[in-house]
């Protein structure tokens, strides 16, 4: 967790460091690869690269997290508050990591629009941290409830071979689940219309480029 003594240049700069690590690194997960516990059974073609496609929106799913949360946190008034995205955005780097590795096992390649997911998501949530906590708290909620939605999507989809995608999106699932309610507790505000509305918009365009590209 980041110490209360930072200047803003140090801010920044960690900020700087923590968007390089998520589009360029290989993210170090804390927890094991849930999908180490199931079958690696081969998958026909078309559904290897059904399951990439997935995958790689999922992979997009926790680079905009990580991105939107740090904005929020760079911008956030309250120092809980501010823990608190920091907490969440070290927790989703388990699931950046697991996606990772299972598009790499799958013989696939994570998005190569990262460093746009990052930098566009980056921006909006600094301009909704600038409204306040409480607003900061229900854009966590919405966005945690929207991961959640799709990953219900994305379990419907999956061939039903890929044990191992489902493995990891069955744990991604209960963690987002989580993570809304840890910040409905933390005092979130309920997002005016039409916010989760045009949220939903952008996160259907990135699904739609990301299966892809
Ligand atoms: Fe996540
Ligand atoms: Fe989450």
């Amino acid at each position: 967790m980041r110490p209360r003594s930072l200047t803003p240049v140090d801010r920044v700069l960690a900020d700087a460091q923590r968007a390089l690590e998520t589009v360029f690194a290989r993210p170090a997960s804390q927890r094991p690869n849930p999908s180490l516990e199931a079958a690696d059974l081969t998958l026909e073609e078309h559904d290897r690269r059904h399951a990439a496609g997935l995958m790689r929106i999922n992979h997009v799913g926790e680079v905009c997290a990580q991105a939107l949360y740090c904005g929020q946190a760079a911008v956030a008034r309250d120092v809980r508050t501010r823990e608190h995205l920091l907490a969440a955005a070290q927790e989703e780097t388990d699931h950046l990591a697991w996606c990772e590795q299972r598009l790499r096992e799958l013989d696939s390649r994570p998005s190569l629009l990262n460093p746009v997911w990052y930098a566009g998501s980056y921006a909006i949530g600094a301009l909704a941290g600038l409204r306040g906590d409480g607003w900061n708290l229900g854009f966590v909620v919405e966005t945690e409830r929207q991961v959640e939605a799709h990953i219900d999507e994305h379990l419907q989809s999956l061939p039903p071979a890929d044990l191992r995608s489902r493995a990891i999106l069955g744990v991604m699932k209960a963690d987002e689940a989580r993570h809304a309610d840890q910040a409905e507790h933390a005092g979130a505000r309920m997002l005016p219309p039409p916010i989760p509305s045009v949220m939903a918009l952008a996160s259907r365009i990135m699904k739609t480029v990301a299966y892809r590209v």
